[in-house]
């Protein structure tokens, strides 16, 4: 793991957008997985502005994200589908067909994550994956208890992750209680991973997913095991790190030598 400290959530957000973006110069026809929440909407307007700038371009991109409520249309204005579109799909110049997102109205929710697990290895893998973490430590919606070899799957919301996403929906009895999500075992397969967290509601999590042992209590640290995982946090959720003047001016070397 790498863990890049910065001052602020817009310069970390920026130097993980340069991370994407290198990626994307380099191999126009990369495979990303994508994800939601509030924490990666700033990475993905820098990377919108990029576009803008005729520095990059996602014509060629293919990507696959990470999860979906049950039960919620895509054209849900709660639905991880109508998130990405407005958020990032929506502002770049990726083709909406080379788009993937589960679909949280499947009947057969088998078959459904079967098949996105398939297309996912059909199209190489991912070779770079966002992420945000929960802050019980979760990625995706895989939630303390979640096997650390899982696969993409239904799964349940515990009630911390219910009241951290009730700010979005009118009442928390309007969050779903199931989301469709990749599993650990199939993030971990990523080539690389680009996980964000900011604010001080996430040094907790941050600390027990790098500091603390690998446990499915913290599925997050699963990520100690991969060889090419970036942690970019700003300092609030830096704050509990027992070496994170350590891990601050590693990551400068690393970074300086990419
Ligand atoms: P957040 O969610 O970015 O809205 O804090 C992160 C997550 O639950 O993975």
């Amino acid at each position: 793991m790498e863990i890049v400290i910065c001052r602020t959530k817009e310069e970390a957000s920026r130097k993980a957008a340069d991370m994407v973006a290198a990626l994307v110069k380099k191999n126009p026809k990369c495979v990303l997985g994508l994800a939601t929440g509030s924490t990666p909407v700033l990475m993905y307007s820098e990377l919108a502005k990029d576009v803008k700038a005729k520095k990059i371009s996602f014509k060629n991109v293919r990507s696959w994200n990470l999860d979906e409520y049950y039960g919620l249309a895509p054209t849900h204005d709660q639905s991880y589908r109508y998130f990405m579109n407005a958020n990032f799909f929506d502002r770049i110049d990726i083709k909406k067909a080379n788009t993937h997102v589960l679909n949280g109205l499947a009947k057969d929710w088998r078959k459904e994550c079967a098949a996105y697990e398939k297309a996912i290895k059909a199209a190489g893998g991912i070779d770079l994956q966002v992420l945000g973490i929960g802050s019980d430590g979760h990625i995706a919606f895989n939630e303390p208890g979640s096997s650390l070899a899982s696969r993409t799957r239904l799964v349940s919301l515990t009630p911390q992750t219910i009241k951290d996403n009730a700010r979005f929906f009118a009442k928390a009895s309007d969050v779903p209680r199931h989301a469709l999500s990749m599993g650990v075992g199939t993030i971990c397969e990523a080539k690389k991973v680009v996980l964000l967290a900011f604010g001080a509601n996430k040094a907790d999590a941050v600390k027990a997913a790098v500091e603390g042992g690998m446990s499915q209590f913290c599925t997050a640290s699963a990520l100690q095991a991969h060889n090419d995982a970036w942690f970019f946090c700003d300092a609030a959720a830096a704050a509990k790190l027992k070496l994170r003047k350590f891990y601050a001016w590693r990551s400068e070397t690393v970074l300086a030598s990419l």
